[in-house]
């Protein structure tokens, strides 16, 4: 087409894609062309802002690697990573929320009642509750993956101090549906910002800090997989998660209860002699279509 113009170009576009073009394939690329082209028509993109924006992503290749997946982080302070999630859940199950790039596969399997906080400083925090179904039913043999930082903000993928499986943990539930474990009380901390993704987030005057939380990834058999995280109403963070992961069904309350008070069947259980913090919170799963 040489016939080219401003209004025809996404047209045009589309008529060089092969008529056996995969439906969908054809689907997404058409709405990609068309709102790429209808944002650089309404901002009037500059050469020299086209420039920046190529630069840009060239950086972001070079900040990426088996360990660090900065086209994610993007994803994620962009808000697309949780539209992409909610676009796709379905109702009546507890929400789900980002993965986040923490996560390490092979964690230990830990049994009801482990201690994950060991000789690490910080609060004592009993975390419990049951995975059920959407009839509050307890599901047997539902596995929860667990993952926190260390009191010092850092997953232990990013802390050479760190044994690689500290603060991770799967726990196998029984015929009641329970889990539980202590840990230490997670703290808010801030997503990886000496990148170009940190550089869009100072450009805009927006902060890296993600509210404390404890993730979940809850897997059982019929049941369609929850990756999920649980955030204290008390967090300053709360509502304004850089990477917009808050729901409102994942807040909960820490309870502080005295040390006299600590259940049997932990690890902890008679060694305990300062108050601890409860959080209660039940996973309800979604059957599988
Ligand atoms: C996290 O919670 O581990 C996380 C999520 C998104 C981006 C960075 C970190
Ligand atoms: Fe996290």
């Amino acid at each position: 087409m040489r016939k080219l113009t401003q209004d025809n170009i996404t047209d045009v576009f589309l008529s060089y894609c092969g008529k056996d073009t995969d439906p969908r394939m054809r689907e997404i690329m058409a709405s990609l062309a068309r709102h790429l082209h209808a944002f650089a028509k309404e901002v009037r993109l500059t050469h020299a802002e086209w420039q920046t924006g190529i630069e840009f992503m060239e950086r972001m290749t070079e900040f990426t690697d088996a360990e660090r997946h900065e086209f994610v982080l993007l994803s994620d302070v962009l808000g697309l990573s949780s539209l992409v999630d909610m676009i796709n859940s379905v109702p009546g199950g507890t929400s789900s929320s980002v993965l986040g790039p923490f996560h390490i596969s092979g964690a230990p399997e830990i049994p009801f009642g482990h201690d994950m906080k060991r000789h690490y400083e910080g609060p004592i925090l009993l975390a419990r509750g049951r995975i059920t179904d959407q009839d509050a039913n307890p599901i047997e043999g539902a596995r929860l993956d667990i993952w926190q930082t260390a009191p010092n903000g850092l997953y232990s993928s990013q802390d050479p101090e760190q044994d690689t499986y500290s603060f991770h943990g799967i726990q196998t539930t029984g015929a009641d549906g329970c889990y539980g474990f202590t840990t230490v009380k997670p703290v808010s901390y801030t997503v990886p910002s000496d990148g170009p993704v940190g550089d869009i987030l100072n450009a805009v005057g927006r902060h890296p800090w993600r509210p404390s939380h404890l993730h979940y990834i809850v897997t059982a058999t019929g049941y369609r997989q929850l990756v999920t995280e649980i955030f204290p109403e008390d967090d300053p963070y709360l509502d304004e998660d850089t990477v917009f992961g808050v729901r409102e069904d994942l807040v909960m309350n820490y309870v502080e209860r005295p040390p006299d008070t600590f259940p049997e069947g932990f690890d902890l259980s008679g060694n305990v002699s300062e108050p601890y913090l409860v959080a209660d919170f039940d996973l309800k799963l979604v059957r599988e279509a």
